[in-house]
């Protein structure tokens, strides 16, 4: 029988002699800043704010124009995704070249620390049906290979942010037995052996958030890091959180497939805040916590006694986000829409160990659109004026175990028409439910439950906040339907 003690022993020796020259480029924490925001908050502020919290590394879904520029002389460390859905045209190799050079040269030479290119976000996810399975090889082979082409080869690496669904231990199985999934295994093994012959990292995003959200028998302790759960054993090694065990088994699945000493980047990790009973500050700032006091040390995982190299997802919220996966999908920031710390978290990178917020963030004036005390809630308008505020706005902080879902029948409707009301700017014609709404000054805030204020729209990027006009011409049809 195989002892995985004495394995991991020897293999450890072995892998850090090639971990030499990793290793000091992974001090430090990083962050993964998404832009799907109704109100972004101005890139300059978002780059200050990433300075003052001492985080040097950035992970963006695509090459954000306006964050890409604000990054310039910033000195942080930049990762650029390409998203799926331009995976089959990086398969032209014409048309990576174009991506290369207006996404990443024009960028360096602007001085933004570009490091790595994402090709790809999770590509392989089982809700994708297999469709990206065929473009993503072609897409990293072009995109390599426009990367020398231009010189580059050199300083900015390739690689594959994928969901560590991607590997397994099989049922019953610990880390040991990790390998890649048997219905992907080729589309794994071809991805991982060019990225390890071009020395680039495997990228994997860890969720034990999403474990206990799709298992309600999903051991809650073994989610985080203060060692409450009864180990699991895995041939004399214990584990106690399943971020080292989920570490570990693609470790594993590394070495039974000849990379053993593959550079590894956990690309996104973290815990939403709202939109599920599992998802409060509670528990997003216990995981967070638990996260960077278990690898300050840098002594890594049982498998892998290296320091660990990781970006947070996420930065700031983001209310654009599709809820398909979940209503948490809008609250994985550590900080709210606006900057504001949710939590306290010790990151290891300020002098006095709190999160530092957003500077000079401005916000639109102090109102919110709220259900008029005289309503009678039998009154016919309300179902539909509520499902529309909320199709439009974000009600994702209403329902079982949120933060507002104590809130009594009034106001939930209120904060759906408020939702409604700041997404768009508070303009008076996103308040005129009909008959049933009213605008004022007092803050309907109760308890957890945060009735936001929006802040102050973002120009400077591109026009793709322009749409509130639709979206009030909307109501108007809505006010003309009930009529
Ligand atoms: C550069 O990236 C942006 C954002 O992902 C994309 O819209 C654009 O098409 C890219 N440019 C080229 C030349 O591929
Ligand atoms: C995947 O398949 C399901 C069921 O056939 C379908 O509802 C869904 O839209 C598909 N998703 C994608 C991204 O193609
Ligand atoms: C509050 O609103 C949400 C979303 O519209 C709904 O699912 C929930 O049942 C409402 N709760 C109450 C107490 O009315
Ligand atoms: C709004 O209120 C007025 C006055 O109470 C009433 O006449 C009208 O029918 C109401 N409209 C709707 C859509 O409920």
């Amino acid at each position: 029988m195989r002892n995985p003690t004495r394995v991991c022993k020897l293999c450890v020796i072995v892998m850090l002699i090639p971990f030499l020259s990793w290793v000091e480029s992974v001090n430090g924490i990083g962050a993964n800043w998404g832009t799907q925001c109704s109100h972004p908050l101005p890139p300059e502020t978002v780059v200050r704010m990433l300075l003052d919290n001492g985080i040097q590394k950035v992970k963006l879904f695509d090459a954000d124009y306006g964050a890409l520029r604000a990054l310039s002389k910033s000195g942080i460390e930049v990762m650029i995704g390409i998203p799926n859905d331009m995976l089959a045209t990086m398969g032209n190799l014409k048309a990576a070249e174009k991506w290369v050079s207006k996404n990443v040269s024009a960028h360096l030479s602007n001085s933004v620390d570009i490091r790595y290119v994402a090709v790809g976000n999770e590509p392989f996810l089982a809700t994708y049906n297999g469709s990206f399975l065929r473009t993503t090889y072609p897409a990293l082979v072009n995109i390599q290979r426009a990367l020398v082409n231009a010189g580059l080869g050199g300083k900015v690496k390739v690689t594959v942010p994928q969901n560590a669904d991607v590997y397994s231990s099989g049922s019953a199985g610990g880390p040991s037995n990790g390998d890649f999934r048997a219905d992907i295994h080729d589309y794994i093994f071809q991805i991982t052996k060019f990225l390890n012959d071009n020395g680039s990292p495997f990228t994997v995003n860890i969720y034990p958030f999403i474990s206990l959200y799709i298992d309600s028998n999903f051991p809650v302790e073994y989610a985080f890091f203060d060692g409450q759960a009864t180990p699991v054993n895995d041939g004399g090694t214990t584990y106690t959180n399943m971020f080292d065990a989920n570490y570990d088994t693609l470790v594993w699945a590394l070495q039974k497939n000849g990379f053993p000493n593959m550079g590894i980047i956990v690309g996104e990790i973290g815990w939403p805040s709202d939109g599920d009973r599992n998802a409060n500050n509670e528990y997003a700032q216990r995981f967070m916590q638990g996260f960077m006091t278990h690898i300050a040390g840098g002594k890594g995982t049982p498998m892998r006694q290296a320091p660990i190299e990781a970006y947070l997802f996420s930065l700031i919220d983001e209310d654009q986000k599709s809820i398909q996966p979940g209503n948490f999908e809008r609250h994985w920031g550590v900080f709210y829409y606006d900057g504001q710390p949710k939590y306290s978290l010790n990151l290891g990178t300020t002098t006095n160990g709190a999160l530092i917020p957003a500077r000079n963030v401005r916000y639109l004036q102090r109102k919110w659109c709220v259900l008029k005390d005289s309503v009678k809630m039998d009154d016919p308008s309300i179902a539909q004026s509520v499902s529309y505020a909320c199709a439009l706005g974000d009600c994702t902080s209403l329902g079982y175990g949120t933060s507002c879902g104590d809130l009594d029948a009034k106001m939930n409707i209120s904060y759906a028409f408020n939702s409604y009301y700041q997404i768009n700017n508070q303009l008076d014609e996103a308040c005129k439910f009909p008959n049933v709404s009213t605008v004022t000054k007092d803050d309907p805030t109760t308890g957890s439950c945060r009735f936001g204020i929006m802040i102050e729209p973002y120009y400077g990027g591109a026009d793709r906040r322009l749409g509130s006009g639709g979206f009030v011409a909307g109501l108007v049809l809505l006010l003309l339907t009930i009529l």
